[in-house]
This record gives structure tokens, C-alpha cells and sequence, in this order.
């Protein structure tokens, strides 16, 4: 699950991590009435959307006056910012961070993420933070640094160290940058973060370290046991058909294709995305019906595939082992009857009952293309899709 910056900034203060005053708006009213209460010579109007890059979308802007604060927040708010993590439509700003502006001397960069072969919290760190950091991470590897956190031991101060040494902080701001990189690991540590990112770190003029954005994601399997993380869901950051998917217990994520894929099952949903795209098709979505799939379940997979306007055909692929084939046969014509299904269909059914799935698919009436393996699905999809 993911949060916006303010919302990462409030947790990371309350483990101590130092990040400049700010104020969340829903308005550009309460933005002109933020800039009046922070009272600096300096604020930044801050989209709050959960996709990076808002800085290069021109989602983030200086402000040197009241009026030009009102200007960048008028603009800026109810806008579709665009970055290279949204789709070409972009984001609908909803929410303004109004925050004191920083004198900036330094940019760094320290981000923290589970690291599944060490089964660590890794954590990275660069001299070169900013709007770049993923051309640093490309062109020029040597500049990040990572290190791993024993999870009896905690960061410990060598580390912390040895981190800011590397990201060229000045001895006499040691403390200050320990305190910050043992607070980041605190608050990714006790609120089951999946990923923490701080980037900017900066040093001020006034010799002062600070979080200047922050982005934390969380391990869903862990939320059950933070409902003050919950309680920070902006629904409207998120995919209505993801959602709407998350009420009937179904594992679905839009993409930017063609072909509906209902598969059951997570890893041979990703192997009929794969051999989808192998001939020549772009699938539409992933959707894993999971192993008990009801009637019912089936039927609103179908109807969350066929909402997408882009949608122009669709592949079933099971393979029936607890999920019986007869069954899953059964739901896929109910379903197609209940929805009244408006493009090519095409199944391939293996494992338990499968003849007895063939015949009630065959007895159906309805024009089911039906495919013996993988391979021979893809191609009848691929074909039906392009007309
Ligand atoms: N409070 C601030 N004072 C001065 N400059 C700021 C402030 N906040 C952000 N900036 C400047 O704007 C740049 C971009 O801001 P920020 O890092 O928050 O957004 P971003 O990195 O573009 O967004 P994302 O994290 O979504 O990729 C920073 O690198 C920094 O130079
Ligand atoms: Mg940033």
C-alpha cells in the first residue's frame, strides 16, 4: 500500500527524522491560508500524487510571494500531472502539500527496501539525490552504496557512519544525519514498510539535515496489524477495477492492452501474459481468480474485464487441479450469459474433469473458441483480437 509524502513526513517525525514544516491542502484556499501560516520567505506547492518524477511533471514549484504561491497553486491543483510513472492521461491532483522552503546546499539520497536473498532491510545510499537518481543508479552504480541491517542489531551508529561519510556529510553533522537514517529504519521497521525512500536528504545553509520529500510504501500482509496505515488510503490514487477487483477477493491489475486474461492462479497468470506477448498480443490485464473460484467470482472477473473500453477479446486459461474443470466450465458460461459478452472468447481447459469442461462448453451455444494447449490458446486470441 502506498501513501502520499506528507503522510510518509508525519511518521518519519514521529521517529525523529527532521523534515521541513509543512501543511497539507485540499484547496487552494487552504493553500493561500498555509502559505499565510508557515510565514517564511520561501514556500513549495507540492502535488501530492502517489506516482514519482512530480518535480519534472511540474508538480512541484518554488514559491518566492503570496502571489506567486497562489499562482503555482492554482495551477498546480486539480491538474493531470503527468510523469513517467503515470499513464499518458496522468494524475488528477487532489491534495497540496504547502511546505517552508529549504536553503539547499546538498542533495543526497537514502532509500531502504526488503531485500529478499539476504532477507535484510537494504539500505542505499548516494551523494548525488535529486530528480536523477535513476540515471545515478544506471550510469554510474559506484555512487550508490548499500548495506544490509542485521535485524537483531538494528542500524547501528558504525553503519550510520560509515553511510554518511560516503554521502559526504560533514563530520560536525554526523549526529544529526545518525539520527536521521536510525529514525528512517525505526519507522520502516515497526510499521512493516516494503519500501522507504528519502530523496532529497539535505543539508542546509544553517547546517541542518533534512527529509526533503519521503515515500513509503507498506507490506500488505502486514496492514491487519497497523489500521492507523489503513486509515491513510487515498482511494482515489488507486485503480477503480483494482478496487473493485479487492472486494470480490480477486488479484487483478489493469494494463495497457487488448486481450482479457483469466487465468487461476498467480504464476500461470504471469506464464499466459508471457506467451501472450510471445504471439504478438498485448494482454489487457492480470487476473488471477485464485484456486476456489466460484460461479459468482467468475462472473465478476468478467464484468471488471469487460468495463476496460480498450478490451477486444478474451482468453481463459485454468488449469483444473482442486478447481475442477467441470466447475470453472459452468461459471465461465454462466458468466458469459449474465454479461452478455460482446467479444471473442476463447478457453483452454486442463487437468481434473477436463472432457466433462469441453462438453459443457461445447453444449453451451455459445461461440467459445476452445483451444487444446497454451500456445494454440495465444494464437486464437491474437487472431480473434485483431478481428
Ligand atoms: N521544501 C523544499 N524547499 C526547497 N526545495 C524543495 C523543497 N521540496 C522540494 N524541493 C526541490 O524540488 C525537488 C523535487 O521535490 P521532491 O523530491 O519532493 O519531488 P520529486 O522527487 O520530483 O517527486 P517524486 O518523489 O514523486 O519523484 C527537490 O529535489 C528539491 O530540489
Ligand atoms: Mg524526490
Amino acid at each position: 500500500m502506498k501513501i502520499h509524502e506528507y503522510q510518509a513526513k508525519e511518521i518519519l517525525r514521529q521517529y525523529g527524522v527532521p523534515t521541513p514544516r509543512g501543511i497539507p491542502c485540499f484547496s487552494v484556499d487552504e493553500a493561500v491560508l498555509a502559505g499565510q501560516t508557515l510565514a517564511s520567505p520561501v514556500v513549495v506547492v507540492k502535488a501530492q500524487i502517489h506516482a514519482g518524477g512530480r518535480g519534472k511533471g511540474g508538480g512541484v514549484k518554488v514559491a518566492k510571494t503570496p502571489t506567486e504561491l497562489h499562482t503555482y497553486a492554482e495551477q498546480i491543483f486539480g491538474m493531470n500531472l503527468v510523469t513517467h510513472q503515470t499513464d499518458s492521461h496522468g494524475q488528477k491532483v487532489r491534495r497540496l502539500l504547502i511546505e517552508e522552503g529549504a536553503d539547499i546546499k546538498k542533495e543526497l539520497y537514502v532509500g531502504m527496501v526488503v531485500d529478499r536473498q539476504s532477507q535484510r532491510v537494504a539500505l542505499m545510499a548516494s551523494p548525488e539525490g535529486g530528480m536523477d537518481i535513476e540515471e545515478v543508479a544506471a550510469r554510474n552504480p559506484e555512487k550508490i552504496m548499500t548495506i544490509f541491517i542485521d535485524p537483531v542489531e538494528g542500524l547501528t551508529l558504525d553503519q550510520c557512519l560509515a553511510v554518511s561519510k560516503f554521502i559526504g556529510i560533514e563530520s560536525d553533522l554526523w549526529s544529526q544525519s545518525a539520527q536521521l537514517l536510525q529514525g528512517l529504519y525505526q519507522a520502516f521497521d515497526e510499521k512493516d514498510a516494503s519500501l522507504a525512500e528519502i530523496n532529497p536528504v539535505v543539508v542546509t545553509g544553517d547546517k541542518r539535515v533534512l527529509a526533503l520529500d519521503a515515500k513509503m510504501n507498506f507490506d500488505s500482509n502486514a496492514l491487519y496489524r497497523h489500521p492507523e496505515i489503513v486509515g491513510l488510503r487515498d482511494l482515489d490514487e488507486e485503480d477503480p477495477s483494482e478496487i473493485e477487483a479487492s472486494r470480490f477477493d480477486l488479484s487483478y491489475i489493469s494494463l495497457d492492452g487488448n486481450i482479457g486474461c483469466l487465468v487461476n492462479g498467480a504464476g500461470l497468470a504471469m506464464a499466459t501474459m508471457d506467451i501472450v506477448k510471445l504471439y504478438g498480443g498485448s494482454p489487457a490485464n492480470f487476473l488471477d481468480v485464485g484456486g476456489g473460484a466460484t460461479t459468482e467470482k467468475v462472473t465478476e472477473a468478467f464484468k471488471l474485464m469487460l468495463k476496460n473500453p480498450h478490451l477486444e477479446a478474451i482468453l481463459v486459461n485454468i488449469f483444473g487441479g482442486i478447481m475442477k474443470c467441470d466447475v470453472i466450465a459452468t461459471g465461465v458460461v454462466e458468466a458469459a450469459k449474465q454479461v452478455h459478452l460482446s467479444v471473442p472468447l476463447v478457453v483452454r481447459l486442463e487437468g481434473t474433469n477436463v472432457e466433462l469442461g469441453k462438453q459443457i462448453l461445447a453444449q453451451s451455444g455459445l461461440p467459445i473458441i476452445s483451444a487444446n494447449n497454451m500456445a494454440e490458446a495465444a494464437q486464437k486470441v491474437v487472431d480473434a483480437a485483431r478481428g
